[in-house]
């Protein structure tokens, strides 16, 4: 009964050169083999966005970037507007990431404005969501993820412009995951949080797990009722391992 469409993404972060450029390549010329499973993004680092992009013209693979800044211009040396994301090619941005939320300092309201800022540019926001291995063993779980769902998502959101991603912070690069009934009991809670704050909407989100996904994990995760698809980091640098991981849908 489960008919939302999922979506692989693949996390770059701050990996990648224009040699990447092949690697790329092999993911466009086997995006067709599973065009039918999910739909197929890649973030690159900023300044592959526009290459990329330009590639990926015609093909079953889409751009997205990794973070943005609010405004949408102005005296901010150094950042990149949703707007410039969205010229260069990209149409989805991914913010709140646990790592930006720890190297910046970036809280609940700045995620927020970001999300705001990826719609008013016309592109999706993947928010992202997650606890710490100390909160999680303090039992803090859900008030944890509560409180960022609370805090960081825009008013007002669509199934098209907001999906969220949920990376326990101890599952990112560790090759540790949750048990398959983790996962469910907290997309389960997501769900009813998107449901609550969008009705019909927030039923059609995708909510995306994320945290040491790979070829070997991946269609059991995927499996996992309210699991529409996965946000993916180191495997997503590699063409076999990214494809691999959508076959798994
Ligand atoms: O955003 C994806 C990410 O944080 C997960 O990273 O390397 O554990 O797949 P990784």
């Amino acid at each position: 009964t489960d008919a939302i469409r999922p979506l692989i993404a693949g996390n770059w972060k701050m990996n990648g050169l224009k040699a990447s450029t092949a690697e790329f390549d092999a993911m466009l010329n086997g995006a067709a083999g599973v065009a039918g499973r999910a739909d197929l993004l890649v973030c690159p680092p900023v300044t592959l966005i526009a290459a990329f992009a330009d590639r990926a013209r015609g093909k079953a693979v889409v751009v997205g970037a990794q973070d943005c800044h609010p405004k949408a211009s102005g005296a901010h040396t150094g950042d990149i507007a949703a707007e410039m994301l969205v010229d260069a090619g990209a149409s989805a941005i991914i913010v709140g990431h646990s790592e930006r939320r720890a190297d910046h300092g970036e809280g609940d309201a700045l995620v927020k404005q970001k999300a705001e800022a990826a719609r008013r540019a016309g592109a999706t926001a993947i928010v992202c969501i997650g606890e710490t291995q100390t909160q999680r063993d303090a039992g803090q779980t859900l008030d944890i993820l509560r409180g960022q769902l609370d805090g960081s998502l825009p008013d007002g959101s669509t199934a098209a412009n907001l999906v969220v991603a949920y990376e326990p912070v101890w599952a990112i690069g560790t090759g540790l995951t949750p048990t398959a009934k983790d996962v469910e009991q907290i997309h389960g809670f997501i769900r009813e949080f998107l449901t609550a704050s969008f009705e019909a909407d927030g039923a059609r989100m995708r909510i995306l797990y994320g945290g040491s996904v790979k070829p070997s994990n991946a269609a059991e995760l995927m499996a996992v009722k309210n699991v529409n698809g996965a946000l993916v980091g180191g495997a997503s640098l590699k063409a076999a391992d990214f494809l691999a991981i959508a076959r798994g849908c």
